[in-house]
């Protein structure tokens, strides 16, 4: 007999079908299909992230299961039915939506992600927590990549799932994605289970490089070996790829992606003057900030000669700020 445990994956096992089903073959599935179709989706794609819809109506699911024996308290439990308030009845907490099934990392469905189709909010609606599925540890994608990448090969970590689908689409079979929460220390111990290698390529708007420079932090604290792929024009990798190719994400993205320091020297430019005279020195003691942090002297070195060449200083005036800098914050 299986336990409740069981019965709530077999439950995302049927759903996860079910609205694939709708989606492909049913006029209730019709307009979230073109809308797929018009996001340049391919039938083959969305066969293979197992895409779907949910029907608009109030307790489909629930009833669905139901008559397949799951009962409705625990359908609540896995998240994919809502208790209402006023009758006491159930209704389901996915409807009119396209739906994304959610692998761990055995490629079980635990949970779903459902995107809107005409700009309701939230954009994204989630499984809440449950017993089968805790945000800040699945990785979108993680259990198709991850027999693809070897010790010495990297994750390309992204930041939804529209971009990994596309980014699969144009050969990038390596990609997974954070659930629009930041990265945790609990997703970096998944990834280093498999490799120390990861390159970042989050969205190009300021949420997103904020967020590539959190997520550079921990994972270097954590000692892995990062690159940051910077997207231009505040796009994402699947708007990037749709406007641009594939062939121009690999090579002129993902293969000129940064060093962290290099990444670092772009993130402080932003917003400033370099040409005024205060932001300019503003700019150099950040930089040198960082440099202090960095463990190699040849590294340090490297970047300090960047600075004095960019700026026309003295190497040794920096090599003393810097020093200067590195023993204050002991
Ligand atoms: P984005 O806002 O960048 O969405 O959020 P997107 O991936 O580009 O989506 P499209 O292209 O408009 O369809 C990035 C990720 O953040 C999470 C999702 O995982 C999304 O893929 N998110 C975003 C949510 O969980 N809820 C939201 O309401 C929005
Ligand atoms: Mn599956
Ligand atoms: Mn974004
Ligand atoms: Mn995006
Ligand atoms: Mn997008």
């Amino acid at each position: 007999i299986p336990n409740d445990f069981e019965k709530m994956l077999s439950a995302h096992e049927l759903l996860t079908k079910f609205y694939h089903h709708l989606l492909i073959n049913t006029k209730e599935g019709q307009e979230a299909l073109e809308y797929l179709f018009t996001r340049g989706f391919t039938k083959e794609l969305i066969e293979k992230f197992e895409i779907g819809w949910s029907l608009p109506h109030w307790d489909f699911a629930t009833r669905f299961l139901q008559k397949r024996g799951f009962s409705a308290q625990l359908m609540e439990k896995a998240g994919l039915s809502i208790r209402s308030e006023k009758d006491e009845g159930y209704f389901d907490r996915f409807r009119g939506r396209i739906m994304f099934p959610l692998h761990d990392s055995k490629g079980k469905v635990v949970a779903f992600s459902a995107r809107s189709l005409n700009n309701e909010q939230p954009k994204y609606l989630n499984s809440p927590e449950t017993p089968l599925f805790n945000k800040s540890e699945l990785l979108y994608n993680f259990h198709r990549a991850r027999p693809l990448v070897r010790k010495d090969q990297q994750f390309i970590l992204l930041e939804g799932f529209a971009d990994v689908i596309t980014a699969d689409q144009a050969g990038v079979h390596n990609a997974i994605a954070t659930m629009g929460t930041s990265l945790t220390d609990r997703h970096v111990q998944a990834i280093k289970r498999v490799t120390d290698q990861v390159i970042i390529c989050y969205d190009g708007d300021s949420a997103g490089i904020q967020a590539s420079f959190r997520a550079a932090t921990l994972l270097s604290e954590q000692g892995l070996k990062l690159r940051i792929a910077a997207l231009p024009d505040k796009l994402d990798p699947d708007d990037y790829i749709k406007l641009n190719g594939a062939e121009k994400f690999k090579n002129e993205i993902i293969g000129a992606s940064l060093t962290f320091m290099a990444f670092k020297m772009l993130y402080y430019r932003q917003n400033k003057n370099l040409q005024d005279e205060g932001d300019k020195l503003q700019y150099i003691e950040e930089i040198l900030v960082e440099i202090s942090k960095l463990r190699n002297a040849v590294e340090r070195d490297h970047y300090l000669r960047l600075l004095a060449d960019e700026f026309s200083l003295s190497l040794e005036a920096l090599k003393f700020e810097q020093k200067q800098i590195y023993f204050a914050e002991k």
